[in-house]
């Protein structure tokens, strides 16, 4: 089978995101799809003001099939709760659909996508900007920005503030797995207050 250059061939026309979510499961855009357990679509829903980002599933989100439910959901839960975004009215997604790993034993090691990865599954995020219009965008990490901004960037240099970017205002953070890595730690408590902090820039627009 030749490979597919993205998921375009997979993305319906219609911008209803149960029907975008069934169709993702089909989805052959790149090869991620295949040692993965299954896509890790969204959850939220259309009326969501804030949409948040992420890079990829990781191993937990892979096995239950929604994004942020492992330790690094955890740490985004509380950092929302400390900014005063409500978790049940925004929209979470990732950059990439499907969980890329190493398999080392009976361990599964994370691996960052490429760039190709993020190009390939560029569709369904923007079919998810379609479906769900979003007043701000929150992109959590340099994938994430990448995807969101459509060029590469420095998270350290671009977060802070808001990002008035041609369709909607965009705020660049860490990716709370890089502040979960510093946990018990020296950089924890600073780490986690930065992205405190940039999640309140984003609070105003929920
Ligand atoms: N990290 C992400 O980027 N997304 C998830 O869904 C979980 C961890
Ligand atoms: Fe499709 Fe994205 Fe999964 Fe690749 S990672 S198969 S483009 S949903």
């Amino acid at each position: 089978m030749s490979e597919a250059a993205d998921a375009t061939p997979w993305v319906p026309e219609s911008r209803d995101l149960g029907d975008l979510e069934s169709a993702a499961h089909e989805c052959r855009g790149c090869e991620l799809w295949q040692p993965a357990t299954q896509v890790v679509f969204s959850t939220g829903d259309r009326s969501a003001r804030v949409m948040l980002v992420g890079e990829q599933p990781g191993d937990r989100e892979d096995e239950q099939g929604e994004p942020f439910v492992g330790p690094a959901g955890r740490v985004l839960d509380e950092a929302l709760a400390e900014a005063g975004i409500d978790r049940s009215a925004a929209y979470l997604t990732n950059a990439v659909k499907h969980f890329r790993f190493e398999q080392r034993g009976k361990r599964r090691i994370h691996q960052k996508p490429d760039v190709r990865h993020v190009t390939a599954c560029h569709p369904w995020l923007d079919a998810e900007l379609a479906a769900v219009a979003p007043a701000v965008v929150v992109a959590m990490g340099a994938t994430a920005a990448r995807a969101v901004l459509g060029r590469t960037v420095k998270v350290g240099e671009l977060r802070g503030h808001v990002l008035e970017e041609p369709d909607r205002p965009v705020v660049v953070t860490t990716h709370p797995s890089a502040v979960l890595r510093l946990r018990g730690r020296d950089g924890y408590d600073e780490a986690f207050a930065g992205l405190v902090a940039d999640l309140r820039l984003a609070a105003p627009y929920a």
